[in-house]
């Protein structure tokens, strides 16, 4: 393990071992394809929305702990590559969405919280629900 996912290992640590169901507010603070900041409990999660399920993780990088749910919000980016093996530029995969960490540009997909190449750098996932009144976070 490198010393940057170390050091995030060792914030996981410092995690309440208690566990509570916090409402953070109603459905609609999470339209499609947005995400939701909000402190809970000592620390920060990013909830988004994507193809109408709900995703949280802490706001913590994978990489150096930085604020990594408040960055851009982007499709993956894929090369077209023909039978040939030929390079035909880049297309977005507008049904893949990543975060990108604005510290130093990790990229998640938003569904598993990893980042696609560097299969090692995940985000830590929170449990998050969506009720009749609203959602609610497990931290
Ligand atoms: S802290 Fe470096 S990319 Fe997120």
């Amino acid at each position: 393990m490198n010393r940057d996912l170390i050091a995030v290992t060792a914030l996981w640590r410092n995690m309440p071992t208690t566990s509570q169901k916090v409402f953070v507010g109603a459905s609609d603070r999470v339209p499609e394809g947005t995400r939701l900041v909000v402190d809970v409990a000592d620390t920060t999660i990013g909830i988004f929305r994507v193809e109408g399920k709900l995703y949280a993780y802490l706001n913590r990088c994978a990489h150096q702990g930085g604020p990594v749910c408040q960055g851009k919000i982007v499709p993956r980016v894929t090369e077209v590559i023909d039978e040939r093996g030929e390079s035909h530029g880049f297309a977005f995969d507008e049904s893949n969405l990543h975060i990108v960490c604005p510290w130093h540009g990790f990229e998640y997909d938003i569904k598993t919280g990893m980042h696609p190449g560097r299969p090692s750098a995940q985000l830590i996932r929170v449990t998050v629900e969506e009720a009749s009144d609203g959602i609610y976070v497990t931290v």
